[in-house]
């Protein structure tokens, strides 16, 4: 196999991943290679995996399985969660030529070239946050940018696989987060969502999360702050604090709580009870009276009684969110909850209660949405809608918003919310909002 010329990264996964998927294009651009939009045309092709369920895993083979097909035979890197989890197994159940891990990937470059000489290379070691200090400096960035701040979980929730896949929680240092978010905003960043696992669990020294918003607050040219995913035990007040305080930090908070019962939490291993999950709202809800909700949510974990799904559902009735995520449970292998095979529930049970929970969840994302209608906000636009001159962007909850507007990607306009519908607004341009 010859050095490969031109690349191609496809990251599947969380929003970290989309960050280490945009990372490692960057060590790629650094070595001289070109950029490719088409996985099937790339001499090197990098998926960068992810392990959360069974179907994500899945996809990953099936990918191979494809760039291979007619004979082709560019050489492929598998990186992120599968590759962490399963290591030299994939090199044995499929033809990969790299595996490479989450905190490994900035030896991407002598991994590939190890492979071009023709064995298959591997790297999955944990070193704690080594990689951050050995990538290239930030370039281009579209208008709203990912900026991993934490990684990692001690949280060992019983059917997760993140603490195995990404390792024990690590913050990277104020300074150096300081730093890549201004080389952000001059590479065109106006929004910046810091990213982590459980990203409020960020610290420096005695510094919290709070400290580094406040930081970011200050950055000229940097318009909106986002972070996730947060973890309710680490939801502290001063960073609850902050949704009343900083202005840029966005009325939003993803806090996924997974089940509603006190039960099914414990068996979770979620160490935070339904009432102290909702107590915690109350208090966000004190500081910022319209801040959007989000969350994610299990169904079907083993054991669960149709009577404590029932209690999901109540918990969804009692917080109305204004979007969440929600999966039927997936065993994976190594996590504890995937030990309890007496348990598990019956995959026909499972999807009726996703269905219902979802049917529940769709109606208040519609109801939170139609109630933004008459309200006026600043939309950041974010790219080309389908019609000429229609433009999509974010309001400040989150949701996507089309409006016809002559102003250009990366552009804040003042919008009047119109209408509503169950995933997007409708808005009317009114004038340009001073930059
Ligand atoms: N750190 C975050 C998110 C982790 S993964 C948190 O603590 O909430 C994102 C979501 O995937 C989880 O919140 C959970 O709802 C879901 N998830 C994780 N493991 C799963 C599994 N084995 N089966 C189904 N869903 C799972
Ligand atoms: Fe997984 Fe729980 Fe950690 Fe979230 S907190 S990453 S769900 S173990
Ligand atoms: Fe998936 Fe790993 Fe993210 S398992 S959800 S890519 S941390």
């Amino acid at each position: 196999m010859t050095d490969p010329k031109t690349y191609h990264v496809k990251s599947y996964g969380c929003q970290m991943n989309v960050y280490d998927g945009e990372r490692m294009a960057e060590l790629m651009a650094a070595q001289g290679l070109t950029a490719s939009d088409d996985p099937n045309a790339a001499d090197l092709v990098v998926l960068n995996t992810c392990h959360i369920r069974e179907k994500a895993t899945e996809k990953v083979y099936s990918e191979i399985g494809r760039l291979r097909k007619d004979g082709r035979a560019p050489m492929i890197a598998v990186a992120g969660c599968v590759a962490q989890a399963e290591g030299e197994e994939i090199i044995r159940r499929a033809k990969v030529d790299v595996v490479v891990g989450p905190q490994a990937y900035h030896n991407l470059p002598q991994l590939v070239a190890d492979a071009a000489k023709g064995a298959a290379s591997l790297d999955t070691d944990m070193p704690a946050i080594a990689k951050f200090g050995a990538l290239p400096a930030r370039r281009k960035v579209g208008p709203t940018a990912f900026l991993t701040v934490q990684e990692g979980c001690d949280k060992f929730c019983t059917y997760c696989v993140v603490p195995y896949t990404r390792g024990a929680e690590v913050s990277r240092g104020f300074d150096a987060l300081v730093d890549e978010a201004k080389a952000l905003v001059d590479a065109g960043a106006r929004e910046i969502t810091l990213l982590g696992q459980n990203v409020n669990a960020w610290s420096d020294g005695d510094r919290g999360l709070e400290h580094l918003i406040v930081a970011l607050d200050e950055i000229a040219g940097l318009e909106r702050i986002r972070y996730t995913t947060s973890h309710p035990n680490d939801m502290t007040q001063g960073l609850i604090d902050a949704h009343r305080d900083v202005e840029k930090l966005m009325p939003f908070l993803h806090l996924p709580v997974q089940a509603g019962s006190d039960r099914v939490l414990k068996a979770m291993n979620r160490s935070h009870s339904r009432d102290s999950y909702l107590r915690i709202l109350e208090r966000v809800r004190a500081a910022r009276p319209d801040i959007a909700l989000s969350g994610d949510f299990i169904v079907g974990f083993p054991g669960e009684t149709d009577a404590e799904f029932e209690e999901t559902l109540s918990l969804v009735e009692q917080v109305r969110y204004a979007q969440c995520f929600s999966f039927k449970y997936s065993p994976r292998p190594g996590t504890p909850a995937a030990e309890m095979v007496d348990d598990f529930i019956p995959d026909e049970v499972a999807s009726e209660r996703l269905q219902r929970l979802q049917a529940a969840l769709n109606a208040h994302q519609l109801a939170f949405n139609e109630a933004t209608v008459g309200k006026s906000c600043d939309v950041l636009i974010e790219r080309k809608g389908r019609h000429a001159g229609q433009m999509i962007g974010k309001s400040p909850w989150l949701q996507s918003v089309h409006l016809e507007t002559d102003a250009q990607v990366g552009e804040m306009v003042a919008v009047e919310i119109v209408s509503a519908g169950p995933n997007s607004l409708g808005g009317v341009a009114r004038v340009k909002a001073a930059a």
